[in-house]
């Protein structure tokens, strides 16, 4: 099934006199459970489509269906209740809140949608992700792999169907980033969530089932579902 697809997207950004066209006419879509990468050159406009994927950007033109449902059809408010239930994730710089301790970061999606946390669930996670014994340190008394690593619970915790991923191994070394990536595949695997993630690295890309290569905001290859 379909999850999510991205039909004649355009984006134009306005700099000064000059129009920056960071995506030219994207038509693509998305199944349900699909680990998919999204690789391309700087500035190819990478991360201005995983936002608008996402619903955290609007499209100049064209249109994003979740479920056949246009998200740019909602207003902000339900497209951010869309985003915090169905929706989450990953960035390079991990954007924790600095002064919640990791397991308060990882149930703040919960909270602010006013559940009851699903304790099973997140215990789950967190044992799947190895940071049970960092769970009430705060962000800075850990590593970059492990900030990850809750950045990811953070992002599972609400029972995403997609979880988005800009660069998540863009700020560690190459084991770390190898150990995050792997972990990232095996959780989305293990919940069915669909994975879309962002990565100039090839070597990255290579491990997800498909490839979507960008250049100057076109798609200039896509792979389509394959064995990783
Ligand atoms: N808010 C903005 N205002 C103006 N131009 C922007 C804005 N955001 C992105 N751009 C431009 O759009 C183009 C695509 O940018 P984008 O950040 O999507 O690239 P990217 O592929 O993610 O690059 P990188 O690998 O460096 O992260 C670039 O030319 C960039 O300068
Ligand atoms: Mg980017």
């Amino acid at each position: 099934m379909q999850i999510l697809q991205c039909c004649n997207v355009h984006k134009t950004y306005q700099s000064g006199e000059n129009a920056v066209h960071a995506l030219r006419d994207i038509t693509v879509s998305f199944e349900q459970g699909e680990v998919c990468a999204v690789r391309g050159p700087s500035g190819s406009g990478k991360s201005t489509l995983l936002h608008i994927l996402g619903g955290l950007e609007y499209p100049t033109s064209g249109n994003v269906l979740y479920q056949n449902e246009d998200l740019f059809s909602y207003n902000d408010n339900q497209l951010s209740i869309l985003r915090r239930r169905r929706f989450g994730f990953v960035f390079q710089a991990y954007n924790l809140v600095q002064e919640l301790t990791a397991s308060e970061n990882i149930l703040l999606p919960v909270l602010l949608d006013k559940k009851k946390p699903d304790e099973k669930y997140i215990s789950m996670l967190i044992e799947l992700l190895g940071i049970g014994d960092r769970l009430h340190h705060l962000p800075s008394a850990l590593s970059g792999g492990q900030q990850q690593r809750v950045s990811i619970a953070r992002a599972l915790a609400n029972k995403p169907a997609i979880l988005f991923a800009d660069e998540p191994t863009g700020n560690l070394d190459g084991k770390t980033g190898r150990e995050v990536l792997s972990l990232l595949k095996y959780v989305s695997k293990e919940m069915g969530v669909s994975l879309i993630l962002v990565t100039h690295d090839l070597h990255i890309a290579e491990q997800a089932e498909r490839i979507i290569t960008l250049e100057d905001g076109r798609v200039t290859q896509d792979s389509g579902r394959r064995e990783a």
